[in-house]
């Protein structure tokens, strides 16, 4: 029997210990650091996520057959250069490859030279040349983002210059972000969606396709947060369309990574954008996305150890099956998230909800489940549809009691 090690404490952790779990294969599954809904099918082991050499002296300890790392701050950590530099198969990217996540300048770079189709871009380091490139443009709406890891505020739509400026001057000059770069680029519009794929090197193997929901409120009102619900399939991307994004975007991104030196090994995540000029990129993660992972990788039939297995060492693996139902998940969030929030609140019959619920933000303290996040837990349904999965989530969701956390009432409207 084998031994996996998961990397993070999220709802994508949990979901892909969930999956682990039912693999004939697998024995036992070790998760750093975990959380409550993790220690119910996994042995939480306290070691941060990017503690790089603890982790590997534990992984080294106990003989593990596989890690799997999730989040992109321990792949950027080179958690998954350190496991394999010892010989111990992993799913996660180099460091170097993580690169088409952590900077965007990398990434508009890499999509410029292979022909990938993205929103024209200039970058900067220096303020007085930014403001003159979006003086001399006056092209409005125009998006301006901080090139380095900025805590989900690195992205600023500005509609007039007086915005563009205040931006700017926030990134470049003021202290908030640090030295870095800004990416100026064309405003692109259109419903986004997330293509997410296994790859191992130029092998790719595409997931079933998702949607996010990134405002914290109702008709997609509120600022941004990290996720607050997501249903797959999506009705306005055809076959035709998604074997083009596959083809055109997917594949050659991942040959394109080989060929200069840094393969990618785990999933690629094309955060991908339908304008009237066709399927765009916004961006590409290192990473299974939050939450989408939740409700696409319970749909895989294929043992979840087999695949993983063969993207972290490259062997033959024919295809991947899935399941074709619908999902539609919905995150509770703790009041006040995405601003400043507390933790601690009672969460009470999270076992009456019928469907899956993966913890996000959760810790268990004398028998009780504790709100520990500004996520706190994915609710997802299954049905053959998307309306019926709609509707049964919510009939489900109010059986979870707890006072201190919300969420939105409308996740699949786009689908409707
Ligand atoms: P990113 O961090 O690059 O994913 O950007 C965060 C969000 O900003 C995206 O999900 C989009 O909604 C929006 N966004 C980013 N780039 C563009 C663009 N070029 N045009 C329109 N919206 C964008
Ligand atoms: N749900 C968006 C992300 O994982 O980046």
């Amino acid at each position: 029997m084998k031994k996996v090690l998961v990397i993070g404490s999220g709802g994508r952790e949990h979901a892909i210990v969930y999956q682990l779990s039912r693999s004939p294969q697998v024995g036992k599954i070790f998760c750093a650091p975990g959380n409550a809904g993790i220690e119910q099918l996994a042995e939480c082991v306290p070691i941060a996520e990017t503690e790089v050499g603890q982790l590997l002296q534990f992984a080294l300890s106990q003989r593990v057959d596989l890690c799997v790392v999730g989040p992109e701050a321990a792949l950027a950590a080179g958690v998954a250069d350190a496991f394999r530099e010892a010989d111990i198969p992993v799913f996660g990217h180099s460091r170097k490859a993580t690169q088409i996540e952590a900077s965007k300048d990398f990434a508009k770079r890499l999509m410029a030279r292979h022909g990938i189709p993205t929103a024209e871009y200039r970058s900067f380091d220096r303020y007085d040349e930014a403001m003159q490139y979006v003086r001399s443009r006056r092209c409005y709406p125009t998006v301006l983002k901080y090139d380095g890891l900025a805590a989900g505020k690195g992205v600023v739509i500005a509609h007039d210059e007086q915005q563009a400026r205040q931006a700017l001057h926030e990134m470049l000059v003021g202290e908030a972000f640090g030295k870095g770069r800004v990416i100026i680029e064309d405003y692109l519009e259109g419903p986004e969606f997330s293509f997410m794929a296994f790859v191992h090197h130029d092998r790719v193997y595409p997931m079933p396709l998702s949607q996010d929901h990134k405002r914290a409120f109702d008709n997609d009102e509120g600022p941004n947060t990290g996720g607050m619900g997501a249903y797959t399939p999506i009705p306005f991307i055809s076959d035709e369309e998604r074997e083009w994004a596959l083809t055109h975007i997917m594949q050659p991104v991942a040959e394109a990574m080989a060929a200069e030196g840094a393969p990618l090994t785990g999933v690629l995540y094309g955060g991908l954008i339908k304008t009237n000029q066709g399927i765009k990129v916004i961006e590409f993660n290192a990473r299974f996305g939050d939450p989408e992972t939740e409700i696409v990788l319970p749909l895989m039939q294929t043992d979840a150890y087999a695949v993983f297995h063969a993207i972290a060492t490259g062997a033959p693996l024919s295809s991947i099956q899935w399941l074709s139902r619908a999902a539609v998940g919905v995150v509770m969030a703790s009041c006040g998230y995405p601003g400043a929030y507390a933790k601690g609140a009672e969460i009470d019959h999270v076992d009456d909800f019928d469907g899956l619920v993966f913890h996000m933000g959760t810790r268990a303290q004398q028998g009780k489940l504790l709100t520990n996040g500004g996520r706190v837990l994915m609710c997802i349904a299954y049905a053959d549809d998307i309306p019926s999965a709609q509707q049964k989530v919510y009939a489900e969701i109010g059986k979870i009691r707890c006072s201190n956390l919300f969420y939105r009432k409308d996740i699949a409207h786009w689908a409707l």
